[in-house]
């Protein structure tokens, strides 16, 4: 959305704050033994109790307050009593939510406990990479130039992103204009980052795959190709030096 008003930036600023913070709450409280759906209602009432309302529970009609997904599950896993959390397991939790007419999203991956299977690098990648293509965003630099940033450093760093997943603007609903803030170059694509706009800027980083496919339980995402694939998002405010995290409260990168 664009910010034009005070008030609309505190309410920005208010949801976001709410979203970041249930994800690290929800981050910390995941044990081996947990099931995802036990993981799930904990956040469910951390966000019931700031009167906000999970995006997509109440809009799309998920299973689960958020979207819970586990080592080959690449985003929209559906929190389940039978998906019980083990030691080294790859975890993404994404968290979208309503106040006050307000939106916001964010997620991230890690590893649980100790990381016996070697997920670390891929996390680490995803994460430094979100960073340093919100480093780059201001108020005029062209979409697709990000997109070229983020497929460039992945490829550095030996790993491939998932094409059909993307960040996208955020505010009034959860997805708005720009709607495909893609994880590679669409030279075609003349959009630009504009001043005063809050966008979900999101990294979709992987080992295998380059296409999310979806299971015949009409939710989950795996990679076409198999393997693992790490996501990290933040909503932002754009504006014409560094980028406003607005979701900061997450800590996903301390
Ligand atoms: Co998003
Ligand atoms: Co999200």
């Amino acid at each position: 959305m664009s910010i034009t008003k005070e008030s609309e930036l505190i309410g920005m600023k208010k949801i976001s704050e709410v979203v970041g913070t249930t994800l690290k709450l929800m981050r910390e409280y995941a044990k081996v033994g947990m099931s995802t759906k036990e993981l799930d209602e904990y956040g469910g009432e951390i966000l019931k109790s700031y009167g906000a309302k999970s995006a997509p529970y109440e809009t799309y009609g998920f299973p689960g307050y958020s979207c819970i997904s586990i080592n080959k599950e690449a985003a929209h896993g559906i929190p389940s009593n039978k998906k019980i959390l083990k030691e080294g397991d790859l975890i993404n939790i994404d968290v979208s939510a309503e106040l006050n007419g307000f939106w916001s999203d964010n997620g991230g991956s890690f590893v649980l406990g100790k990381d016996i299977h070697n997920h670390q690098p891929l996390v680490d990648a995803s994460k430094s990479i979100l960073r340093k293509a919100i480093n780059n965003i201001k108020g005029g630099v062209k979409i697709s130039e990000i997109g070229y940033l983020i497929e460039t450093e992945a490829k550095k760093s030996g790993f491939k992103v998932i094409r059909n997943l993307a960040g996208h603007g955020v505010g009034r609903s959860l997805h708005e204009k720009p709607e495909n803030i893609l994880n590679y170059r669409v030279k075609s694509n003349r959009e630009r980052f504009k001043k005063n706009t809050t966008v979900a800027i999101e990294t979709f980083i992987s080992t295998n795959s380059t296409v999310a496919v979806e299971l015949n339980d009409g939710w989950t995402l795996v990679g076409n190709k198999g393997g693992y694939v790490t996501q990290h998002e933040q909503t932002i405010l754009v504006t014409d030096k560094y980028p406003v995290i607005l979701t900061a409260s997450n800590e996903i990168w301390n």
